[in-house]
């Protein structure tokens, strides 16, 4: 495809507005500033726009290793959202697919595919998430037991569903549940009269945190990875 078409469906603008945007050297191919809209690129170039990639309209799926006072909703009017750390065009026509709190931290992911998010969160799916969590006071020797029968949380019709517990060091566990109540992770231990001082999600479902993206950062997620959520 032509550069300059490529500009005008992913950027939405005219072929005009395109022109001057490569004039002025907005654009890059593959790293190297490209002038003419001309130019054919070939489908798995990168092309970038005021340094945020672009893509061709196709739903996107995106893992960000969420920092710490960051909230997971489009605007807030204390904290920065996470969407100021996406360099994406049309980085508002994402969502996000399974939220966390301010103050946890780890695996987000974000996407604009509705039906893909749907069989993330959705209880029916089941879809496992594993926290590490790191409390205020020991683990006590019943936390486990108490996890695995289920715990009642305040406000809630029923108890949580069974939820696994790897108990790592004195005040450090690995907690695996299948549900997303609201704070449900603090709630539980809440619960068994202890407190979360920190959390960290490493993993959804079989898709484990990139362990090599720094907090803030974020990638596409593969194919293979994509494709851990879909029937
Ligand atoms: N449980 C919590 O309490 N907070 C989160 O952010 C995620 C799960």
């Amino acid at each position: 495809m032509r550069l300059d078409k490529f500009l005008c469906e992913t950027v939405g603008v005219t072929r005009t507005q395109a022109a001057r945007l490569l004039k002025e050297k907005r654009v890059t191919v593959n790293g190297d500033i490209v002038k003419s809209g001309a130019v054919k690129i070939a489908e798995d170039a990168d092309v970038e726009f005021d340094g945020a990639s672009l893509r061709l309209s196709g739903p996107r799926y995106i893992m960000m290793n969420k920092p710490e006072g960051y909230v997971c909703s489009h605007e807030d009017g204390h904290n920065p959202t996470v969407f100021v750390l996406l360099e994406e065009v049309g980085a508002e026509k994402l969502h996000i697919a399974g939220r966390l709190d301010c103050d946890t931290t780890g695996l987000l992911l974000l996407t604009d595919d509705g039906q893909w998010s749907h069989r993330v969160t959705s209880p029916k799916h089941k879809c496992d998430k594993t926290y590490r969590v790191w409390l205020d006071d020991p683990i006590s020797d019943d936390t486990a037991e108490a996890f695995t029968d289920g715990v009642a949380l305040r406000g809630e019709k029923s108890d949580t569903l069974p939820a696994q517990l790897e108990v790592l060091a004195e005040k450090e566990a690995l907690l695996t549940i299948h549900e997303g109540k609201y704070h449900q992770v603090k709630r539980m231990f809440a619960a068994v009269g202890n407190k979360v001082v920190g959390l960290h999600r490493e993993s959804v479902g079989e898709l484990v945190l990139d362990e090599s993206l720094q907090p803030g950062e974020y990638r596409s997620l593969t194919q293979e990875e994509i494709a851990f959520f879909l029937p």
